[in-house]
C-alpha cells in the first residue's frame, strides 16, 4: 500500500521505516529540514536499537523517502499523524497544536477514499473533533490507531505488536477503515495478533489508560518502598513474594528512582486534565497522587546523596551512572536521573555523569553539568555513586576491581545491583526500599 507517515519523531521514524520494511512504499514527512536530510542518508535522528538497520534496508529497496514537502503525500491512500502531543507549558494538558497543524497541512491533499489514522496519544474526544474537520473538507475516512511501543524496544513493537486498537467510525465506513488497517498490518493481523475495533473514544482512552496503569504500577511499589525503608522491610523481595499471584505479576514492579520519558508522565498529567474538563476529576485525582510518589523518589535519591556526605555535599565528588530515562535509549525528556544530577549540582556537589547513548541530549539541556564517556573516569574519585539508569555496562560493574577508599558509597537507584558483591568490595551499599 501506498502510506504517508507525518511526523517523524520516535513514533513517526520508527514507524515509517517499519512500515517500509512490511512491504509498503512509504513517505514520511517532518517540517525539520535537519531531521529529514539524517533520515534519507539512513542516519537515525536518536538512539534506537534496530532502527538503522530496517532504516537502511528500507531506503535500498526505493519503498521508503522523506521529505517536508506535504504534497507529496497526495499518492497515499493511508495516511498516519505521528507527532508529539508534549505537555503544555503552563498547565497538565496535552499540547495538540502539532496534531492541528499536521491535519490543517494534509487536508489539501485528501482524496476521498484515503484514510487518515492518528496514531499521537490524545485526549479522549480529539478523534471525534477532527473526523468533523476532515469531513467538511473531504469524503476521507479518519481512524484512531494508538501506538504501544516501547523506547528501546520500537522496532518489534512495531512490527510485531502485542494488540492492534482501531478506533473507527460507525457503519460501513468504519468497516471499510477497519479492513485498510489490516490491510496495512497484514502480517501481524494473519499470525493472529488480537484486534479491538472499537468507537473512537475508547481507542483513544486505550492508551492513555494502559500508560496510567502502568505508571500506578511503578509508583504501587514505589510507595511499599517507602514504608519498607522505614520498616526495614526488602522490597526487591516483596516485589517477587507478590509477583508470583498471576493477578498481580511481576513486571513494572521494579522500585528506584521512578517513572520518566516522553510518555507516561506526560500522558498521566494529561489524562487528569481531561477527566477534570468533563466534570469527572475525582476518577483520576489518584493519578496526582500517582505523580507525586514517582517524584518523591527523586528526593530520596538526592538525600541519600546527601546524607552520604554527613550533609555536607558542597564540592563533594560524586558520580552519577546514568542519564537517559531508562537503558537502551538517548532520551533525557523527564529523565529522573539527569534530575538528580543537575539536582545535586545545585547543592554545590561536584557532579560527574556517565551514560552510554544520551551524554549528548543531556549536555543541550545542562551544559553546567560535567560529562565523562568513559566509566571508569567518572568513578575516579567520587566518594558516592549512584547508578540511575539500569544500563548493562553499569550493572556489570565487578566492584572488586575498583577501590572502595576508606568510605565510598554506591547508591542503587534501580535495585539492579548485587548489593552483597558491592559490601563484600569495601562499600557502603545503599538501594531505594531496602534497609
Ligand atoms: C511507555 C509504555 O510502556 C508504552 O507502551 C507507551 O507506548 C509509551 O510509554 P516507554 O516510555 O518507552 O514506554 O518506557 P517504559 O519501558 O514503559 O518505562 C517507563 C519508565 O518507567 C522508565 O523510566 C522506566 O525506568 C520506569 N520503570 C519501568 C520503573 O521505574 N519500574 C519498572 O518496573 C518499569
Amino acid at each position: 500500500m501506498k502510506v504517508s507517515v507525518i511526523g517523524c519523531g520516535y513514533l513517526g521514524a520508527v514507524h515509517a521505516a517499519a512500515m517500509a520494511e512490511l512491504g509498503h512504499s512509504v513517505v514520511g514527512v517532518d517540517v525539520d529540514a535537519g531531521k529529514i536530510d539524517l533520515l534519507n542518508a539512513g542516519f537515525a535522528p536518536f538512539y534506537e536499537p534496530g532502527l538503522p538497520d530496517i532504516l537502511a534496508s528500507a531506503l535500498r529497496t526505493g519503498r521508503l523517502r522523506f521529505t517536508t514537502d506535504m504534497s507529496e503525500v497526495e499518492d497515499a491512500r493511508v495516511h498516519f499523524i505521528a507527532v508529539g502531543t508534549p505537555q503544555q507549558k503552563h498547565s497538565a494538558a496535552a499540547d495538540l497544536r502539532f496534531v492541528e497543524a499536521a491535519i490543517d497541512s494534509l487536508l489539501p491533499f485528501l482524496s476521498d477514499a484515503d484514510l487518515v489514522v492518528g496514531k499521537s496519544t490524545v485526549p479522549v474526544g480529539t478523534a471525534a473533533r477532527l473526523a468533523e474537520i476532515i469531513q467538511r473538507h473531504s469524503g476521507a475516512t479518519l481512524a484512531w490507531n494508538p501506538e504501544f511501543l516501547r523506547e528501546g524496544f520500537a522496532v518489534d513493537d512495531t512490527i510485531a505488536p502485542d494488540r492492534l486498537v482501531y478506533g473507527v467510525p460507525p457503519g460501513i465506513r468504519g468497516e471499510q477503515a477497519a479492513a485498510m488497517l489490516n490491510e496495512v498490518y497484514e502480517s501481524a493481523v494473519t499470525r493472529g495478533t488480537p484486534v479491538v475495533v472499537t468507537d473512537y473514544a475508547t481507542s483513544e482512552l486505550v492508551k492513555t489508560a494502559a500508560n496510567a496503569f502502568l505508571a500506578t504500577k511503578i509508583s504501587f511499589i514505589n510507595a511499599m518502598a517507602e514504608i519498607a525503608e522505614v520498616t526495614g522491610a526488602d522490597v526487591t523481595q516483596l516485589a517477587d513474594a507478590i509477583g508470583y499471584d498471576a493477578r498481580i505479576g511481576r513486571r513494572f514492579l521494579n522500585a528506584g528512582v521512578g517513572f520518566g520519558g516522553g510518555c507516561l508522565p506526560k500522558d498521566i498529567r494529561a489524562f487528569t486534565a481531561r477527566a477534570e474538563e468533563l466534570g469527572r476529576g475525582e476518577s483520576l485525582a489518584f493519578l496526582k497522587e500517582i505523580d507525586a510518589i514517582n517524584l518523591r523518589r527523586r528526593d530520596r535519591v538526592v538525600e541519600l546523596v546527601v546524607d552520604a556526605f554527613d550533609s555536607e555535599p558542597f564540592r563533594r565528588r560524586v558520580a552519577v551512572l546514568g542519564l537517559s530515562f531508562k537503558p537502551d535509549s538517548d532520551d533525557v525528556r523527564d529523565s529522573p536521573a539527569l534530575d538528580v544530577a543537575v539536582r545535586l549540582h545545585g547543592l554545590g556537589a561536584d557532579v560527574v555523569a556517565t551514560d552510554p547513548e544520551a551524554i549528548a541530549n543531556s549536555r543541550r539541556l545542562h551544559p553546567q553539568l560535567t560529562f565523562e564517556a568513559d566509566i571508569k573516569a567518572a568513578l575516579e574519585g567520587a566518594d558516592v555513586v549512584t547508578v540511575l539508569t539500569e544500563w548493562k555496562q553499569f550493572r556489570d560493574i565487578d566492584p572488586s576491581l575498583l577501590s572502595a577508599g576508606t568510605d565510598r558509597t554506591i547508591i542503587d537507584g534501580r535495585n539492579c545491583l548485587d548489593g552483597e558483591a558491592w559490601r563484600r568490595a569495601g562499600w557502603t551499599y545503599v538501594a531505594l526500599g531496602r534497609a
